[in-house]
């Protein structure tokens, strides 16, 4: 089989890859420096070949006059990451289970509230339907909250993925990676080699597009955000704007949970951190 590098499509020459490094910072937010040139290589030659475009340089031009919407996101859309799991790092699960939950519904049952949560960088939906199954167990006694007053709202820049999201269906093999054979039974229905997650379950969980690195505006707060292996893929100043911005979305006494091995180091923030079990979260005590 011939290697990319050895067709002259496939040549990336460095001012291309300059412009494609800029363009996809400034389209996604995604920072790539020479050493991810293969990743551009690898994953956009086949825009090339659709587009019937001679090479990367003449990708580089047509991405960096931005006149063709279609192009442009089949770029953004090979070029994230979309990887995700049911209940992708259990112990943060565990952890949510165990302490950060009993304490938000207990506080919400006080008020009669709902509860809202946001799951920024969903990618495929797992992330929302595996927090939608955690939910479910805490609308049961001790615990007064109804079905209807808990909402988890997914979004993500991709839409590829967002589609896979709503439709809610996944192969098998895959759901049984991360879920019991309990939860199994009541949030999915079998369909051939695949299950699809049950109403029940997908009328708690909504799903929209949004790019957060582009201004952005609820118009709810929310009493968690998780945002989890998204922020990596930043620089520092697309990190601080994004926080800020999540940050004003956080109702007071609300929690941030990021992805296990992220953090909030370098940025300013009101947030204060607070461990429960394994999970490292960050609150918002105070209004701003
Ligand atoms: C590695 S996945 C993480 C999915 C999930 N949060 C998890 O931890 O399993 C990263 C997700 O962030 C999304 N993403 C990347 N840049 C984004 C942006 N600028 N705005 C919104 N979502 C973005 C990608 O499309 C991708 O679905």
């Amino acid at each position: 089989m011939a290697v990319i590098e050895d067709q002259p499509k496939g040549i990336l020459p460095a001012p291309a890859a300059h412009t494609l490094r800029r363009c996809i910072r400034h389209l996604c937010g995604l920072v790539l420096d020479e050493s991810r040139d293969y990743l551009i290589r690898d994953r956009l030659l086949w825009v090339i070949d659709k587009y019937q475009l001679d090479d990367f340089v003449q990708l580089a031009a047509e991405i960096d006059k931005g006149l063709n919407q279609r192009l442009t996101n089949d770029v953004i859309e090979s070029i994230l990451t979309c990887e995700t799991s049911f209940f992708r790092d259990p112990h943060i699960f565990e952890a949510m289970r165990s302490h950060l939950f009993p304490h938000l519904f207990k506080t919400k049952e006080v008020h009669h509230s709902p509860i809202n949560i946001w799951c920024a960088g969903v990618s495929t939906g797992q992330e929302a339907y595996s927090i939608g199954m955690l939910a479910t167990s805490f609308l049961e006694p001790p615990f007064g909250i109804y079905r209807s007053n808990v909402s988890v709202l997914g979004t993500d820049i991709s839409q590829n993925s967002l589609a896979i999201a709503r439709e809610g269906l996944y192969r098998s093999s895959e759901v049984d990676r991360g879920i019991t054979r309990d939860l199994r039974q009541r949030f999915f229905s079998q369909e051939g080699d695949h299950l699809r997650v049950l109403d029940d379950l997908r009328k708690m969980v909504s799903f929209e597009h949004l790019n957060m690195v582009n201004h952005f505006s609820h118009d709810r707060s929310f009493d968690l955000i998780l945002c989890r292996n998204v922020l990596i893929y930043f620089d520092q100043e697309q990190r601080q704007k994004i926080i800020d911005r999540l940050c004003q979305h956080l109702s007071t006494q609300g929690y941030l949970v990021l992805g296990a091995a992220e953090n909030l180091y370098g940025l300013s923030t009101v947030l204060q951190s607070v461990r429960y079990g394994d999970l490292l979260c960050y609150k918002k005590y105070l209004d701003g």
